[in-house]
């Protein structure tokens, strides 16, 4: 029997629309939610990603702001332009595209933003915060790995997760979710990494699997065990000549075969990736709630 496809696109519809009421309510308290984000230059992912978490902002009525600087902009400048949106009341949330240029320390300016305004949940004193099992935000991919499984049914409590990736985007935070001893969490969790040994080993024992590695197609059927349920994070373009453009996107995973076997498995594209976008209009609502004591209960 052919695996269940867990559509991220249909449950980041669901948490929008519960998102954009809970903004309408915070409206009507004069609250209206605002989020800006940053780029330095022209990449072309980065360009349409931002274009999507701006016409996504719209969707749920939260005001949002793109400033864009030009490739060579000095990291002075940058951090200027960080310490005046730390202080500008409209915005509740801020967001640096990444990848910066090489000249840019990332770290550096990442460590500008206001902890409190963190939209990406990326500043170490968040990263601390989630470890320490006192969260404020949660960052966005690997929030939204979590909602998918849990408005999937498929609760990671008391279930063996095994992570394949430890980035501090995806694997690291996700392993801090899911360790959480809170309802949705209290996962056992495994990292695999480059380093470990019998992966496809440990791979096969997992309940869930999560594909996040960045490696195109390397979980094959042999790797996962029969009625797991698995979540690919992995976004790679790889060429296709039947495509207009030339390429096409396949996640971590070797999702023809894997459907076969599993119980579930979402999609790339269609499925983390639309929740990642989401759960940044979680995080601003949320961050703009905390910042002004106006909440919706
Ligand atoms: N570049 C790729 N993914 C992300 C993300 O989630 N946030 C930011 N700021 N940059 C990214």
């Amino acid at each position: 029997m052919s695996a269940k496809i867990l559509s991220g696109r249909e449950i980041s519809a669901e948490v929008r629309q519960e998102l954009k009421q809970r903004v309408e309510k915070l409206k009507m308290k004069g609250l209206t939610p605002g989020l800006v984000m940053v780029r330095v230059g022209e990449d072309a992912a980065s360009v349409s990603y931002m274009r999507q978490k701006g016409k996504t902002s719209e969707e749920v009525g939260i005001y949002s702001e793109t400033i864009v600087f030009p490739e060579e902009t000095p990291e002075e400048a940058l951090l200027k332009k960080i310490a005046e949106l730390n202080k500008d009341h409209k915005f509740h949330g801020i967001l640096v595209q990444l990848p910066l240029p090489r000249h840019i320390s990332q770290d550096r300016v990442i460590n500008a933003i206001d902890p409190m305004k963190d939209a990406d949940c990326f500043h170490p004193v968040n990263v601390g915060r989630l470890l320490i099992g006192d969260p404020y935000l949660l960052p966005c991919t690997p929030h939204g790995v979590q909602q998918i499984l849990i408005r999937s049914g498929y609760s990671p409590e008391g279930k063996h997760v095994v992570i394949c990736g430890r980035s501090n985007l995806n694997g690291k935070p996700l392993f801090a979710i899911l360790i959480q001893k809170r309802a949705g969490a209290n996962a056992t969790v495994t990292v695999c990494h480059t380093g470990t040994k019998n992966l496809p080993e440990i791979t096969r024992s997992a309940d869930i699997l999560v594909a996040a590695m960045g490696s195109p197609r390397f979980i094959k059927a042999n790797m996962v065990k029969e009625g797991a349920v698995v979540i690919d994070v992995g976004v790679n373009r790889i060429e296709d000549p039947s495509k207009k453009s030339g390429f096409g996107l396949v996640g971590d995973t070797d999702f023809e075969a894997l459907k076969e076997k599993v119980e579930a498995i979402t999609p790339v594209p269609g499925g983390v990736g639309p929740m990642t976008v989401t759960m940044l209009m979680w995080n601003t609502i949320m961050a703009a709630e905390t910042q002004t004591g106006i909440t919706v209960g």
